[in-house]
């Protein structure tokens, strides 16, 4: 039985046939539509979530199977104090399969190792997020027709942003990529990352200034301040808006450029940005439920 808490628990292989699968999902619903019959996914969320909660839910209805679990800590026993461990336990006399959110760092992890069904992390806390990198090599995949020599620029909360810290896990291991870490010097990424990426050979640099690399990026993937991770409310508001992406900032972007952001958008994007035929995080949404379709398919063992 097998879980998946940190993308790197994938191989690039893995990654590679999870992605040929979600194509092959795209073009055949018809095919998968029973491939879960009879089975249950719990969605057990203790932060709040829109779209990992009900893509894994319309991934596993699509599949055939049901869903089950629920959606804030306060309306599951946690409220009186039960423990992840016990909740593991608990879930699987239920279900077949368990997505978590929560907001604590390596709680999933916990689960995985008391549950006795696969574990599927789905955010923890500002730590990782490996299925919103599935969504992210998808779209990236679809749109550039390759996961290698790409410039790729991230910018907003790189501190705290879980999302950033799995999709540069993932992409260090293709060759060819640059990271541009654009972001406000109390926001820029932890230091076990860039320790990861020196070791790796991998080649990054870090400024506050995103005009000025524009010109150079293939992928702009931006990130929202994440309030819920700050102590004070004072530095969330002075650093809430650093950047904000606008047609006017975009005039030096490459035609090619692919714009992500794993949202929800506070007002990192402008609005008028969604037109731009460059903007693809509405795609990496709907791409999200496909990668979460094969995931569940390989944890599930479904052929
Ligand atoms: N990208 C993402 O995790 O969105 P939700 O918080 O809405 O699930």
């Amino acid at each position: 039985m097998r879980s998946l808490i940190d993308i790197l628990e994938l191989s690039v292989e893995e990654l590679e046939s999870l992605i040929a699968k979600a194509e092959d999902i795209i073009a055949n619903p018809e095919k998968y539509a029973h491939k879960c019959d009879g089975k249950k996914l719990a969605t057990l969320f203790f932060e709040p979530s829109t779209r990992t909660r009900l893509s894994f839910e319309a991934a596993m209805y699509e599949l055939g199977g049901n869903v089950l679990g629920f959606s804030e800590a306060q309306s599951s026993s946690a409220a009186k104090g039960e423990s992840v461990a016990d909740t593991a336990k608990t879930v699987s006399c239920y279900a077949d399969i368990i997505a978590m959110r929560h907001p604590k760092e390596g709680a999933p992890l916990v689960a995985s190792m008391n549950a006795s069904v696969p574990i599927i992390n789905a955010g923890d806390g500002g730590h990782n997020h490996p299925t919103q990198t599935l969504a992210d090599l998808l779209t990236i995949h679809r749109e550039k027709g390759r996961l290698n020599n790409l410039t790729v620029g991230l910018c907003g909360d790189l501190k705290f942003g879980r999302t950033v810290h799995s999709l540069i896990a993932a992409l260090s291991r293709y060759t060819g990529i640059k990271f541009v870490l654009i972001s406000p010097l109390e926001l820029k990424l932890p230091d076990y990352v860039k320790e990861s990426l020196k070791k790796n050979g991998i080649e990054f640099f870090e400024t506050a200034d995103l005009e000025a690399v524009m010109p150079e990026l293939d992928i702009l993937y931006m990130t929202r301040v994440q309030r819920e991770r700050f102590f004070n409310e004072e530095d969330y508001l002075r650093l809430k808006d650093s950047y904000i992406l606008t047609s006017e900032k975009l005039v030096h972007a490459k035609k090619d450029l692919s714009i992500l952001h794993p949202l929800p958008r506070v007002n990192e994007i402008s609005v008028a940005i969604d037109n731009d035929p460059r903007a693809c995080y509405f795609k990496q949404v709907l791409n999200g439920k496909f990668m979460r379709m094969a995931l569940i398919l390989m944890l599930l063992e479904v052929e």
